[in-house]
């Protein structure tokens, strides 16, 4: 269990009864929203990040291991055109890529094609026992997520560095079976702190679910509400009457805006970001954020 969870767990227990209240009272204090979930989506940022390397393969199997379907990921391109699973720019935060290409900095993403990028280990830098695991390939992560019949909330990441890259994942996700009725309807969401990349993804498939990233003014938010079906915003932006302002909203879809706030990893602040009425919490730690804010096992009623 992640590190901090004891501590966390006491704090969930002391405080269940107060986000329960705030959780009503939110409710209360949102004229014109639906009735929210208690339980907000929990969604495995970067994969189940805590435990294993972040937006590798294994990091996604320890979501499913843990019990969770959505995972998150940040997508960019390489030197060739293809698209790979990494959330910095550079490699060499999660690479070995200054050892094996010593004479190649800044060591861009972009500036590496994918058979460079394949021989890195993206594994080491997070513990000894994940040397070797690589840096997927987006069709790779597909095909694994899509074994574990887990869903997915894709990133792209720094859409200004890659012209082109909102046309090249749908092709992928439309090549690799992402794009049919079932997933479009529900297994899958595209967003990016870019609102024009939204944009476009809106644009080019307007049946896919898109959603911003960031915490845009609420007298803004009718003007994205024309391309995005949700707002994510960083937890410690957000109150619950941004919420409100939010759900007031409803997306291209016809239906209401959602909010999934990120990056939570303990269970105080998933009880507080709960009690505002957020739709789901990103978080690298998957497993704290249940407990904390989760309904009981066994208890298989249908999420609203
Ligand atoms: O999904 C939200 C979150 O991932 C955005 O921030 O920097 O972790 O990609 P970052
Ligand atoms: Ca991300």
């Amino acid at each position: 269990m992640y590190a901090g969870t004891a501590t966390a767990s006491v704090a969930a227990a002391a405080l269940l009864g107060a986000g329960t209240l705030l959780m009503s009272s939110t409710t209360a204090a949102a004229p014109g929203t639906e009735a929210r979930t208690a339980d907000p989506l929990v969604i495995a940022h970067r994969g189940a990040s805590a435990y294993a390397p972040e937006n590798t393969l294994a990091a996604v199997d320890k979501a499913d291991v843990l019990g969770f379907e959505w995972v998150e990921n940040d997508v960019q391109l390489t030197r060739d055109g293809v698209l790979v699973v990494i959330h910095d720019t550079g490699l060499k935060r999660t690479t070995d890529a200054e050892e094996v290409f010593p004479d190649r900095a800044p060591w861009a993403v972009k500036d590496f094609t994918a058979a460079e990028i394949a021989r890195l280990d993206a594994g080491s830098w997070f513990g000894p026992q994940y040397a070797g695991a690589r840096v997927p390939t987006l069709r790779q992560y597909l095909r694994r997520i899509g074994r574990n019949q887990q869903n997915l909330l894709l990133e792209i990441k720094n859409p200004d560095t890659y012209p082109g890259i909102e046309r090249a994942t749908l092709r992928v996700l439309r090549q690799e079976g992402w794009l049919d009725r079932d997933h479009v309807r529900g297994r899958l969401v595209i967003q990016s702190f870019g609102a024009g990349s939204v944009r476009k993804v809106h644009e080019q498939r307007p049946d896919v679910i898109t959603g911003l990233l960031g915490t845009p003014a609420a007298a803004d938010l009718p003007s994205y509400a024309e391309f995005t079906d949700r707002i994510n915003p960083a937890y410690t932006s957000i109150s619950g009457e941004y919420v409100a302002a939010v759900h007031a909203l409803k997306g291209p879809h016809g239906k209401r805006l959602q909010v999934n706030a990120w990056t939570v990893n303990d269970a105080e602040h998933a009880l507080r970001v709960a009690g505002y009425g957020v739709d789901g919490i990103i978080t690298n730690a998957p497993d704290v954020v249940r407990e904390a804010t989760g309904r009981p096992a066994g208890d298989t009623r249908a999420r609203p």
